[in-house]
């Protein structure tokens, strides 16, 4: 995925593109570009790498021009922006984003994927149209530029019609040097709007200081940003009316507020975090109006699907609704995989959705794939008015606030809490418990966010467990049953931010095999939480210790390295997940790594 700025407005331009874009840089950060009309066309600075790179560029081109036209630089209003993570082509100077036309005339920026890429780009070329990248993206750019006549509201209507694939797309005209144009398809764009000036962006955090103010932008409607106004329109190219949102995250919310990065910051707000999501389910609001009016009774099976993280998320609340819910059939199905195995669902099925972004391609298929076979689709969503939050049947969204950190903390404990308290309602209206236990399995669950502070306490002691950890080449997590959900993203966690391998085992499957691959010099991080499986994992941790691997144990019994507090197990996972995501964090920092972003990753998918 790749983070989209645009602005035009009666300030300085270029740090406000350049500040929008860091606050996207954890969307993608291949490369980053700017473009600008520079009096005689457009211009383009971009550059491979980080946006500090870019910055650097920029601010070496106003320092070495003379009487260049980039000295204009400090003078323009209007401009786009682009970080990139690479789909197709490598990432280079030459493949970044914006891509012009030939004539400089149109600038383009892209978020997706364009299918027929291959076709458009031969069609032009029969034109005689060059190419200067490997991208898909540039015939997006060559195409506007074949088709422009000068009006913009038909170029952008005929080249969204031969798009095939997903696009969030901001375009600028040479001739039109204070307007941009915005549409998309299937990636998120939001149309913010201000005192000083109007803005396409990716996501929230990136219009944030200058407004709370927002569109969020349909599939195929087009906008254009003048200076002082937004005009939207249908692909059909009648004027439509729209309604703004007011968002309520401050602009604190996606700042640092002093930790050294995001991921800290974002593990120290869950106990925040976890409360704002139980009261919106179980106290007023829209959250708590879907819960009530939420029926389980009619579906004879569950299924969850989701990616990474999220995906953990599910696997763990298996265990809750099969354990409280005694449903018939509760599966749990990575969303790349759902997708294309032709699942056995009917509209008896409910198809929970789990996702931070609600914009992950994989689970976005894996919805339309559900609701094409009639089955009935819950979505647990964070970001407001993200694709899977609108197009599913049923939407809660998770209190988390804006996540900015690649490795997800905070949104993965409001997604479990939040099926947490799913597993309870359901089995009260499969009258599997009582209302007792379920009142005070839900005791249990408000109490929880205290525990978590509790552990934050002792983060001292993790970080001097961490900091002796980073000499390992491997480490495993093992636990059993819903332990064994939470060393999935445990592991995941530490692997993506230390790129130390690692792996995941439930403790019984040792045996069978990985155990092969212990021996001296092998960390095991074993989570111990399951009461009637203590001895279980005891004895698996013998097991490995004797064969001389250095073993943690995360745990509520006194003998655990990291002792946890008291808690229903079930629910133990928001709190062992804590100690796991510190553990990360802690031994990446002392590799000095680039923590909230890793290589290679972003923090949405929204390609395949
Ligand atoms: C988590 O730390 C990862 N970066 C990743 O696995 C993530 O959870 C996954 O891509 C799903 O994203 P989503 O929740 O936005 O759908
Ligand atoms: N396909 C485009 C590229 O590779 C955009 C990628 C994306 O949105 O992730 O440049």
């Amino acid at each position: 995925m790749c983070g989209i700025i645009g602005y035009t407005g009666s300030q300085n331009a270029v740090p406000v593109i350049i500040e929008g874009l860091k606050k996207l840089e954890y969307r993608g950060y291949d490369s980053a570009g700017i473009a600008y009309y520079d009096g005689n066309g457009i211009n383009v600075l971009k550059r491979k790498g980080r946006i500090a790179e870019l910055e650097q560029y920029i601010s070496e081109t106003i320092h070495n021009c003379q009487s260049s036209v980039n000295c204009q630089l400090s003078t323009i209003n209007c401009s786009l922006g682009h970080t990139r993570w690479a789909t197709h082509g490598e990432p280079s100077d030459i493949n970044s984003h914006p891509h012009v036309g030939n004539k400089r005339n149109i600038a383009v920026v892209h978020n997706g994927i364009i299918e027929n890429y291959k076709q458009l780009k031969e069609y032009l070329q029969n034109k005689g149209v060059g190419f200067a990248s490997e991208t898909d993206s540039e015939v997006i750019a060559q195409l506007a530029e074949y088709y422009y006549n000068g009006d913009i509201l038909e170029t952008v209507i005929k080249v969204s019609n031969r798009l095939e694939g997903s696009y969030a797309l901001g375009i600028m005209f040479c001739d039109k040097p204070d307007l941009l144009v915005a549409v998309k398809k299937d990636n998120p764009l939001i149309i913010g709007v201000s005192k000083h000036g109007n803005f396409i962006a990716s996501d929230i955090p990136a219009v944030l200081k200058h407004t709370n103010k927002v569109f969020y932008l349909e599939d195929k409607e087009i906008v254009i940003l003048y200076k002082e106004r937004v005009e939207f329109y249908g692909i059909d190219g009648e004027p439509i009316t729209k309604t703004s949102e007011i968002i309520s995250w401050s602009v604190d919310d996606a700042e640092k507020g002093g930790e050294p990065h995001f991921m800290l910051k974002e593990i120290k707000e869950q106990p925040k975090t976890l409360r704002d999501t139980i009261n919106s389910l179980i106290k007023d609001g829209e959250n708590k109006k879907v819960l009530d009016n939420f029926n389980i009774i009619r579906y004879n099976k569950i299924v969850i699907t989701a990616c990474g993280s999220a995906y953990n998320a599910g696997f763990a609340a298996k265990y809750v609704f099969e354990r409280l819910c005694r449903f018939p059939s509760v599966e749990v199905e990575l969303a790349s995989e759902f997708r294309y195995k032709d699942a056995v669902i009917d509209d008896k099925t409910l198809v929970i959705l789990i996702s931070q972004s609600g914009e992950t391609a994989d689970t976005i298929a894996a919805m339309r794939e559900a609701r094409a076979k009639n089955a009935e689709t819950l979505a647990i969503v964070n970001v407001v008015g993200s694709t899977i939050a609108k197009e599913a049947d049923y939407c809660i969204y998770t209190a988390a606030g804006p996540e900015i950190a690649v490795a997800t903390t905070k949104a993965f404990s409001a997604q479990l809490i939040t099926l947490y308290i799913l597993a309870v309602k359901f089995a009260l209206q499969l009258n599997k418990i009582s209302p007792e236990l379920g009142n005070s399995l839900m005791e249990e669950i408000v109490s929880v966010p205290e525990k978590t502070a509790l552990i934050l306490e002792q983060v001292d002691e993790i970080q001097k467990h961490s900091s002796a950890c980073v000499v390992y080449k491997s480490i495993f997590f093992i636990g059993r049953n819903i332990d064994y959900a939470i060393a999935l993203e445990g592991s995941l966690k530490l692997k993506e931010i230390s790129y130390i391998h690692s792996e995941a085992y439930a403790g019984g499957e040792l045996k069978h095999g990985t155990i092969s691959l212990i021996e001296d010099g092998t960390l095991v991080v074993a989570i111990a939480n399951c009461k009637n499986l203590h001895s279980k994992i005891m004895s698996n941790v013998e097991q490995v210790a004797s064969r001389g691997a250095k073993v943690i144990i995360v745990g509520n019994s006194p003998e655990s390295d990291i002792v946890l507090p008291d808690c229903n197990e079930l629910f133990s996972p928001s709190l062992s997940v804590i100690v796991l995501q510190l553990f990360g964090y802690y031994v990446a920092a002392n590799k000095g790594l680039d923590i909230d972003k890793p290589r290679n990753l972003a923090k949405s998918v929204t390609v395949e």
